[in-house]
């Protein structure tokens, strides 16, 4: 069973907008769209960018670094030039309390 960390406070949380938090050794975005919780490497695989500080457009969030854009639900590549997928990670609530997965969720 995944361990999970305690993140933030789900009214911290807005709708469409990502909130970056730290999990481990890495910052992880956190954001909720229509209700649900998504959270993602805030690093770039194609060169380390701040991803989470790009724009986000329903589920596809643009690296602000040379735009390549990623499907925050599965990590997946949705344009170059990233080729490589970014880490996504289950997320949880309980009570008022958002928590995050320390281990990404694996790829499908
Ligand atoms: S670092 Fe993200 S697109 Fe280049």
């Amino acid at each position: 069973m995944d361990e999970f960390v305690a993140v933030a406070q789900s009214n911290e949380i807005e709708e469409g907008v990502v909130k970056v938090v730290r999990v481990g050794e890495g910052p992880i975005g956190l954001t909720k769209i229509d209700g649900e919780y998504f959270a993602f490497a805030d690093v770039c695989t194609h060169d380390d960018g701040p991803v989470a500080e790009g724009e986000l457009d329903d589920y596809i969030i643009e690296c602000p670094r040379h735009g390549a854009k990623f499907d925050i639900r599965t990590g997946k590549v949705k344009q170059l030039p990233a080729v490589v997928p970014i880490p996504v990670y289950d997320v949880k609530v309980e009570g008022d309390t958002v928590l995050v997965s320390k281990k990404p969720t694996a790829l499908m």
